[in-house]
């Protein structure tokens, strides 16, 4: 039991990315010329995030493999992370005996303005969650700052009574004032700064950029609403 329990805190930090890593020079890779001008470095190229999530996924498997599971996909942000981490349990679960029904849905939740979190976190279109009911939910989302938004979500997700839920995240930020709401499975441990791209936006920029990348001043000027 112990060495279980120790096995999941390791697993939970995820690749720890420490405050004074400079990242890397984003001329080291090629990014849409765009956004030339709007970047700070690259803190994770698209690569890594590929290799990490295969290694997640294969977690995911160990832990859940002998269950059905729904895939809750926290939007808009965590579609890529979703897509490519599903993608991953499919091909275990190919190249393996176990095949795991799995189900996938979408949830949208909206707090940010600029790079700011709003307090009016709400969930957009919210759908009726009953057939969660006695399921293993994976609820799939990209970044965990605060907590305030698992929090919220995890409320939600509760009221409809499911069997289980876990939670993958890829990157949780180190925040002052966070919840102790971390992920079951995590990618990343970052700064605190604002990242963008695989997904994730500011003003609905950026998710067409393949690695996750520190936004600059000037990029964090231009897309100023
Ligand atoms: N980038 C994009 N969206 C976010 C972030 C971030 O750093 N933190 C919370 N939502
Ligand atoms: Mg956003």
């Amino acid at each position: 039991m112990a060495e279980v329990a120790v096995q999941s805190e390791r697993r939970s930090e995820g690749i720890v990315i420490n405050d004074d890593w400079p990242g890397y020079c984003l001329d080291l890779f090629s990014y849409p010329a765009h956004y030339s001008g709007d970047l700070d470095c690259v803190i994770v190229p698209h690569g890594v995030i590929m290799d990490r999530t295969e290694r997640l996924a294969r977690n995911i498997m160990d832990d859940l493999g002998d269950h059905d599971i729904v895939v809750l996909c926290v939007l808009k942000g965590g579609y890529q992370f979703c897509a490519d981490l599903v993608d991953r349990i499919k091909a275990l679960s190919r190249n393996s005996n176990r095949t795991i029904p799995m189900r996938v849905h979408f949830i949208r939740l909206k707090s940010y303005l600029n790079d700011q979190s709003t307090e009016d976190l709400h969930i957009v279109g919210a759908e009726d969650l009953s057939f969660l009911a006695g399921k293993n939910v994976l609820i799939v989302e990209a970044i965990v700052g605060t907590g305030k938004t698992m929090k919220t979500l995890l409320k939600h997700v509760e009221a409809f009574r499911p069997k289980m839920i876990k939670v993958a995240g890829l990157l949780v930020k180190r925040v002052p004032h966070s919840s102790a709401c971390v992920p079951d499975y995590v990618g990343f441990e970052i700064p605190n700064r604002f990242v963008v791209g695989y997904a994730l936006d500011y003003n609905e920029y950026f998710r067409d950029l393949n690695h996750i990348c520190v936004i600059s001043e000037s990029g964090k000027m231009k897309y100023k609403i």
